[in-house]
């Protein structure tokens, strides 16, 4: 295969941010610009079909194929934040109903709060750790809130309320905002921390409502319909027309802690497993062996002859990356086109071909690599500089181009 990067400026979309066309109702660590998929759509031409994300995430994709018409979409995803925030986004709720639903939740909040012996009769959830991440006050509030947004009958608007709580979680927890993973807030900040929970939720939930009926709600139009599940993907054969996505771009214990950084969240939904989520993502499990084939092979020795360890984990990671192609490729129909955004890391002072990884693995499974354009990362919601020593400060440059892979499914096998 003889493999070509094109760098293309008009894919750099310097000085943009996520926000300035989609802002999002959650953080989420590492989101794609969504203009970038659009843009691709549109340069292919790309306005009608079955659009998939494997991947989803916090669901940027979704927002690429409504700006270019698509109407109908799936995304996939292992951890319940992602599939929790990507349908609080497209879900096409009543603007009407979410008012309503908001003043009840605040009478039964009030109501709760009257009597005094009410605050007796909470069941605290099992949070590991629970008085290491909060103060036993913001435990009891943010138990009130949970326990009144429980009583929505409706599924979708009960989702949506959520979002906020989940926000909320975060930000009233020991932990340090401005960090993915979970570290604790120094203990002289821990002193001068008394967040009021149920103010910051409604002001939270405010700006939710601002957000959606602004920049989602006019975009769900009735014909749109995005399907979206709490699981790995797996494999429908010649089903979709296009798979636009930002993949992982390795293993979530050293680069991205998606699991981590949802975990307080998670647990406070009710997902029992949230600690297991980062082993249970791409690249969690190393067991595999050294991966020996393509383009590869060169790079992970290279690693394997510094530290064994980290040649396993890596290979852990293309090994599932490998797999998860193969069912994507399998899904794609003849003519249909597979669109991945990813960044090359370095380990050992090795970088990682990834894009050209993605390319040859569609390559072997009945698809022809077209293009891959370079473009610089500016304003990326996910560290440009990653800890390799997995020491908090220690850090060395690593991605300054993400790339984007686009492949065909060919009409002859
Ligand atoms: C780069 S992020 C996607 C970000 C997304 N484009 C957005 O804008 O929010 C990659 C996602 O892949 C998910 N993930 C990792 N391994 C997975 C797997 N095996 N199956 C499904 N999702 C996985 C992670 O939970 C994470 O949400």
């Amino acid at each position: 295969m003889k493999y070509k990067i094109e760098r293309n400026t008009a894919y750099d979309f310097a000085g943009q941010s996520y926000a300035s066309i989609y802002p999002n109702l959650h953080k989420y660590p590492a989101t794609m610009l969504p203009q970038i998929g659009s843009k691709v759509l549109k340069d292919f031409n790309i306005a009608t079909g079955v659009l998939l994300d494997p991947y989803c995430g916090s669901g940027s994709s979704f927002a690429s194929g409504l700006e270019c018409g698509i109407t109908e979409m799936y995304g996939y995803d292992i951890n319940p934040l992602a599939i929790l925030i990507s349908k609080a986004k497209f879900t096409k709720l009543s603007i009407d109903e979410l008012h309503q639903t908001r003043q009840q939740l605040r009478n039964e909040i009030f109501e709760f709060l009257k009597d005094e012996n009410n605050v007796n009769k909470l069941v605290i959830p099992s949070i590991t750790n629970i008085y290491y991440w909060f103060s036993k006050e913001v435990i009891n509030n943010l138990t009130i809130v949970k326990y009144c947004i429980d009583k929505i009958k409706n599924e979708n608007i009960k989702y949506f309320f959520l979002i906020s709580f989940s926000e909320t979680v975060r930000e009233c927890s020991y932990t340090r905002n401005s960090e993915f993973k979970l570290y604790r807030m120094k203990s002289e900040d821990i002193l001068h921390f008394n967040p009021d929970v149920i103010g910051m939720y409604f002001k939270k939930l405010e700006e939710s409502f601002f957000i959606y009926g602004r920049h989602y709600f006019p975009k769900l139009k009735n014909d749109i319909s995005i399907t979206l599940k709490n699981s790995v993907f797996k494999a429908k054969p010649n089903f979709y027309d296009v798979v636009l996505t930002s993949p992982p771009y390795g293993d979530s214990k050293t680069t991205v802690a998606y699991g981590q950084f949802s975990t307080l969240s998670n647990e406070w939904l009710g997902i029992k497993y949230a600690r297991k989520i980062d082993a249970m993502l791409m690249g969690g499990t190393n067991n595999k062996g050294i991966y020996n084939k393509g383009i590869l092979a060169d790079y992970i020795s290279q690693i394997n002859e510094i530290d064994n360890k980290r040649a396993l984990e890596v290979s852990a990671f293309y090994f599932d990356l490998g797999d998860s192609i193969t069912q994507v490729a399998n899904s794609i129909k003849k003519g249909g086109k597979a669109i991945y955004i990813v960044g090359n890391r370095t380990v050992k002072n090795v970088q990682l071909p990834t894009d050209q990884f993605i390319a040859e693995q569609f390559e072997a499974n009945n698809c022809s690599h077209l293009l891959t354009y370079e473009r610089a990362i500016s304003n990326k919601a996910m560290p440009n500089r990653n800890s390799p020593s997995n020491i908090m400060g220690q850090t060395a440059s690593t991605m300054l181009y993400e790339y984007i892979i686009v492949v065909e499914k060919r009409q002859v096998e």
